[in-house]
């Protein structure tokens, strides 16, 4: 008899594919995977329950033999030539109508040439954003995917099976055409630097500003998780502050070296949001901050030449807990709000039809930025589909209101005693010059005009003015 065949197939089999692969079996898929190192495939196989039907293959084509029509494929490799050595040699097993998905963090104007690339051939190609870690992985992450709908219908099943579940509902959703579930993750990552960054100025201006202990400001991240700011990012910091570094008493965060790395989806954004353009500041300050913090060595230089002293703060510790809690709320919405905002001029821009709705809800769980503000989120933009940004919004316009005089004593404390808060600094001047009707950028417009005669507009009269700002020199 012919052995039946697998429902999905999966090319590495490090942790991710793996785990993703477990995941579909839990649902009763049977799976298929392949990885160049024979032991990783050992291990698979040996990690199926009783009742599962996973099976470890030696070769790509063997992967293909066992899989259904049409074949469903996600490769789980590193970003960049791995993807493209692994499509060119699966591409000739492949027929029309099957389905390659990259589930990595591929850069999406990779993805839209691969789409490319691939689509005389009649095989879908998908880019499929995957947040949420191993643990995610295994019990449910937030999945992106972007590509043909077609190709989307024919996963989607399996997708919404294996994803966390909100309310019931599985956080997977159609991203849009082309590369829009890379894209859209990539935004996801870009948000991701942002709210860590306001994290992690808040945890320095209570630490040092208040003196608090590793286990105070436990306490207080974990008593913030309970409130309006209830999210993983915070949440995990929470627990951070309780870990013990294994060789002495101490907790093990006073002895990480602060040399913040990066993969490169925050700096992607940044590109991106210039390139569109529409304004993503705490985004840009987050990898600024990642990239000034590895310049170490220079920072020990001039700490020596500025003696630079972090004054203990003097207000009650209650209500400066209180201000900063407010300040990293409003910090948060505005991180969101820009990367939301990206996303609604990609769409346009770049033509993917990124359902907006859809997006906030597949992020309410199983991702890193999974919060309690995308379920308020979600129903603005069901309301309004179009809405550019979260601050027109007349609900988060009262909320910021309400916070924005804790934001600005906490911004005054930080600069009065040095700290460096440049994420909630730039959430602050974002939202100023948002809300503005009008802006001093009227001087750079005569100054262009002035040197480089660029022209300009003017606000009592239509048309396109140039002004002999000076007469000609003799
Ligand atoms: C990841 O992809 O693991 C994170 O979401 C982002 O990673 P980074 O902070 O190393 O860029």
């Amino acid at each position: 008899m012919a052995e039946e065949l697998y429902d999905f197939g999966m090319v590495g089999l490090g942790v991710m594919g793996s785990n993703l692969l477990l995941n579909m079996a839990d649902h009763g898929y049977g799976v298929a995977g392949f990885d160049l190192s024979v032991d990783k495939t050992k291990a698979f196989e040996a990690s199926a329950k009783s009742g599962q039907r996973l099976k470890g293959v030696n070769s790509l084509k063997d992967l293909i033999n066992c899989l259904k029509a049409p074949r469903k494929i996600m490769m789980l490799v590193p970003a960049g030539k791995a993807v493209d050595s692994v499509i060119s040699q699966i591409k000739p097993l492949l027929s029309k109508g099957d389905i390659l998905i990259d589930g990595g963090n591929s850069h999406y104007t990779d993805t839209q040439a691969r789409i490319e690339a691939l689509k005389d051939s009649g095989i879908h190609f998908m880019g499929i954003g995957i947040s949420g870690g191993e643990e995610g992985a295994r019990f449910g992450p937030s999945i992106m995917p972007g590509g043909d709908k077609e190709a989307y219908n024919e996963v989607s099943e399996i997708l919404k099976s294996i994803a966390a579940k909100v309310k019931g509902e599985p956080c997977v959703g159609y991203m849009g055409k082309g590369a829009a579930g890379h894209y859209v993750k990539m935004v996801h990552n870009g948000i991701e630097y942002a709210i860590m960054q306001l994290i992690s100025e808040a945890y320095d201006i209570l630490k040092h500003g208040l003196g608090l202990s590793n286990k105070e400001l436990g306490s207080i991240f974990k008593k913030w998780d309970t409130g309006e700011m209830k999210s993983f990012l915070i949440e995990i910091t929470g627990k951070i502050f309780d870990v013990k570094d294994g060789d002495s008493d101490k907790e093990l965060v006073d002895f990480i070296s602060d040399k913040a790395g990066a993969k490169g989806t925050g700096k992607w954004t940044s590109q991106s949001g210039l390139d569109l353009p529409m304004p993503i500041p705490s985004i840009d300050t987050a990898v600024m901050m990642r990239n000034l913090s590895s310049l170490k060595d220079e920072r020990h230089e001039a700490d020596k030449l500025y003696l630079t002293q972090l004054n203990q703060i003097n207000t009650d510790r209650r209500d400066l807990e209180n201000f900063v809690r407010e300040a990293l709320y409003f910090g948060m919405v505005i991180s969101y709000a820009q990367g939301l905002a990206m996303l609604t001029k990609a769409s346009e821009e770049l033509q993917m039809d990124i359902p907006l709705e859809e997006v906030v809800k597949s992020w309410r769980g199983g991702c890193i930025i999974r919060s309690g503000f995308l379920d308020v989120f979600a129903d603005f933009y069901k309301e309004d589909p179009q809405l550019r940004n979260l601050l027109l919004e007349e609900d988060i316009a009262t909320s910021l209101k309400q916070k924005l005089p804790a934001l600005q004593k906490v911004i005054s404390l930080v600069a009065e005693n040095n700290y460096t808060a440049p994420g909630l600094m730039s959430a602050f001047c974002y939202f100023n010059a948002y809300r503005r009707k009008s802006l001093p950028t009227n001087l750079v417009q005569a100054q262009r005009d002035f040197f480089g005669a660029h022209t300009y507009q003017r606000i009592d009269r239509e048309g396109t003015f140039h002004t002999i700002w000076e007469p000609a020199k003799a």
